[in-house]
């Protein structure tokens, strides 16, 4: 981004120089920056990419584009002969779309109009096309990325398309992108690196003229009200971030880091895609705040003048959630030493159940002893055998993943801890290199009277998951049907180090899908609950399909290992294939209990595990992973020889009872 604060800057002297009342000439050869700074966009699939990840790519071809124009209908498709001729050389080529009037949804659909063999990445708040200084469609930048992703060509794709009106079917006289692109991969320079972009249609970008009012941005009015919402409540004094955003001066040494985690969409850490439901918590920039500190942060960062409220207010992390306040009840766990190396077996703890009479509760809050090592926790509670059956179904008493935030309970529902027993705790820690010492503490709220409603929740996952060795974007799809309506309360993926991108949709009996949420770049270091602002209410006979895609390839730099085919397990280094969600039945409440829908809804769960293609047959190509054994029982069990299993054969052959250590390991409630 720096690049682009040069442009800007000059820019903006350009403007103090000439004064407000004149008019400066437009510049006859394009001011594209020497080089382009790290930036994350998600594409008209919902997948993200982001630029410094392909630091490995020969060299990156980006074209910017419009919807519905013939120039870049014909350049997208003269760009994919180029990604033909050059996929061999690992070269790789997309399209960036800054248009105002272009949705995502629109561009969906002008690609699989005009059947795009290039992501449309989707520059929604124009940062990106600011960056490059993109004018028109049809620019194509050729990046270099061994260079420091230097600008290493900027014009037209070829000749046919430098003037007039372009001619598709012409032959080409001067082939500049190619020449380019060969320029970089045999190491020389460009010949003609800028060469002048005169036809396509204009992307007006109404922030671009504005560049001397982004240094009056007020720093004190605009930008610290932004990061005291939206960054300060993890960077205060004893907050899970780095540092504390406690002042001017802090922020001001941070700016070129904070620009450009930003710009890549690492923080806020907030992960799913605005475009597709509305959840509670919500830390994500808005558009206008992401502009606003976007703007700020390459004007220089001003301070202006006006009252630091970062400062003057300054807070500091509470002990507990500021929302919850202290525990009525707090479990103190067994403290546990963490050894420097090596891998660390679960730990299993089990208390006391501390609540001697039926409790339920509204709200759980985790405290780790140490974050660097504690993974996970997971917990159940286990009836005391001695004593009759509980009266209330008893469930997880806790989870915590890296990135979580306390679980709340939607009002009048609550989770129930039957009295007596007791409450286990399964742990999780990782070697650091270092050694270190856990004392986990658990805080539960108790509701004071007893709840209308019953918080339940299931698992759909895919323990027959198998990413092969290297490959950068493997996908596993999963399902559970819903045999009565429910209504969600909260949404929780999980993957390990080779999860990349998650969704999860619905689709009716009516055949119609609706997705509920996306995750463009999933990243394993934040995991939470992602609690509609309102239940969403799942009509019977509704699947529920969550879709992982995994990235086994050396590029992703948290795997931990390319070379094996990964399958499904526990440890950091195998895989989950994970998506809980949270839930009412409709028609239960306390004192008409539907344990009858619990056990239907289970009954999906074997085929929704196995049908990759969700077609209601489990193909024998789909027994993969931990179920390639059943192979050789497929064509017995296939009784009406249509080459798939149905939930009926699949019940006749017991493949539940062969899947039900599986099962159990599913079973678990992150
Ligand atoms: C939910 C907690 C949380 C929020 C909210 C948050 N951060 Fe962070 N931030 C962290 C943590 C933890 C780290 C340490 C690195 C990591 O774990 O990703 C971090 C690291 C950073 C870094 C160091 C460089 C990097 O990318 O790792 C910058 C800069 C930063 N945050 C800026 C921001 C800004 C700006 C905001 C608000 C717009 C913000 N953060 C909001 C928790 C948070």
């Amino acid at each position: 981004m720096k690049s682009v604060l040069r442009t800007t800057a000059v820019a903006a002297v350009i403007a103090a120089f000439v004064g407000t009342t004149a008019v400066v000439a437009a510049p006859t050869v394009s001011a594209v920056p020497e080089k382009v700074g790290n930036f994350q966009l998600t594409d008209h699939t919902r997948l993200a990419h982001e630029l410094f990840y392909f630091k490995y790519a020969p060299a990156i071809v980006l074209m910017s584009q419009t919807n519905g124009s013939k120039l870049s209908r014909d350049a997208a498709s003269e760009l994919s002969k180029l990604q033909a001729a050059y996929k061999d050389k690992g070269v790789l080529f997309y399209m960036i779309n800054s248009n105002l009037s272009d949705s995502r949804d629109a561009a969906a659909a002008e690609a699989k109009k005009q059947g795009f063999t290039i992501p449309v990445l989707m520059d929604e708040l124009q940062l990106v096309g600011e960056q490059l200084n993109i004018s028109r469609e049809g620019e194509i930048f050729v990046l270099d990325p061994k260079a420091g992703f230097k600008v290493a060509y900027h014009g037209p794709l070829d000749d046919r398309f430098a003037k007039g009106t372009p001619n598709a079917k012409a032959k080409i006289a001067d082939a500049y992108t190619a020449k380019a692109i060969d320029a970089v991969l045999g190491g020389s320079q460009v010949g003609n690196p800028r060469v002048d972009v005169k036809i396509g249609k204009a992307v007006s970008f109404p922030e671009r003229g504005k560049t001397a009012q982004h240094a009056n941005i007020s720093y004190s009015k605009e930008v610290a009200p932004i990061l005291q919402n939206k960054c300060v409540t993890c960077h205060q004094k004893g907050g899970i971030a780095p540092f504390a955003m406690d002042s001017y001066e802090v922020v001001k040494g941070f700016a070129p880091m904070m620009l450009e985690s930003v710009m890549s969409e690492r923080m806020p850490p907030y992960f799913a895609d605005p475009h597709i439901g509305n959840f509670k918590n919500n830390h994500a920039l808005s558009a206008e705040q992401n502009k606003t500190l976007i703007h700020w942060l390459e004007a220089g960062a001003p301070r202006g003048s006006g009252e630091d409220i970062l400062k003057t207010q300054a807070s500091e992390a509470p002990e507990w959630p500021t929302e919850l306040g202290k525990p009525d009840v707090i479990v103190k766990l067994p403290s546990f030493d963490v050894p420097s190396s090596g891998t660390v077996e679960y730990q299993s703890m089990r208390v006391d159940n501390p609540f001697k009479e039926d409790t339920w509760l509204k709200a759980i809050a985790i405290k780790p002893g140490d974050r660097t090592v504690l993974h996970h926790v997971t917990s159940n509670h286990s009836p005391d055998r001695s004593k009759p059956a509980p009266k209330i179904p008893g469930g997880s008493v806790g989870s915590y993943t890296p990135g979580a935030e306390p679980q709340i309970i939607a009002d009048n529902t609550g989770a129930p801890v039957p009295a007596g027993g007791r409450l286990n705790y399964s742990m999780h820690y990782t070697t650091t290199g270092k050694a270190a010492h856990d004392a986990t503490e658990i805080g539960y709220y108790t509701l004071k009277s007893p709840p209308e409603y019953i918080k339940r929740s299931t698992v759909i996952s895919d323990f027959s998951l198998k990413i092969p060795a290297g490959e950068a974007r493997h996908q596993e799809i999963a399902y559970l049907e819903f045999p009565a309506d429910a209504y969600l309360y909260t949404l929780y993926p999980h993957a390990h180090y080779r999860g990349w991108h998650v969704e999860l949709k619905q689709k009716t009996p009516d055949g119609k899908e609706k997705m509920l949420i996306s995750l463009p770049k999933y990243d394993f270091n934040w995991q939470r609950d992602y609690d509609p602002v309102e239940p969403i209410l799942v009509k019977a006979g509704t699947k529920l399909i969550a879709k992982w895609v995994y990235d086994n390839s050396t590029h992703n730099p948290a795997n931990p290992d390319a070379k094996i085919n990964v399958t499904w397990g526990e440890q950091s280094w195998e895989e989950m294939m994970y998506f809980r969600v949270n839930y009412r039945w409709a028609d239960e409440t306390r004192t008409n209990l539907r344990n009858d829908l619990q056990t239907k809804l289970m009954e999906s769960r074997t085929i929704g595990a196995l049908d990759d293609n969700a077609d209601d047959l489990v193909q024998v190509t789909e027994l993969t992973g931990a179920m390639a054994g059943m192979k050789a029982r497929f064509a017995d069990l296939d009784v009406n020889k249509d080459g798939g299993l149905d939930a009926k054969e699949l019940a006749a052959g017991n493949i539940s009872r062969a899947t039900a250590r599986q099962l159990r390991d599913t079973d678990i409630d992150l």
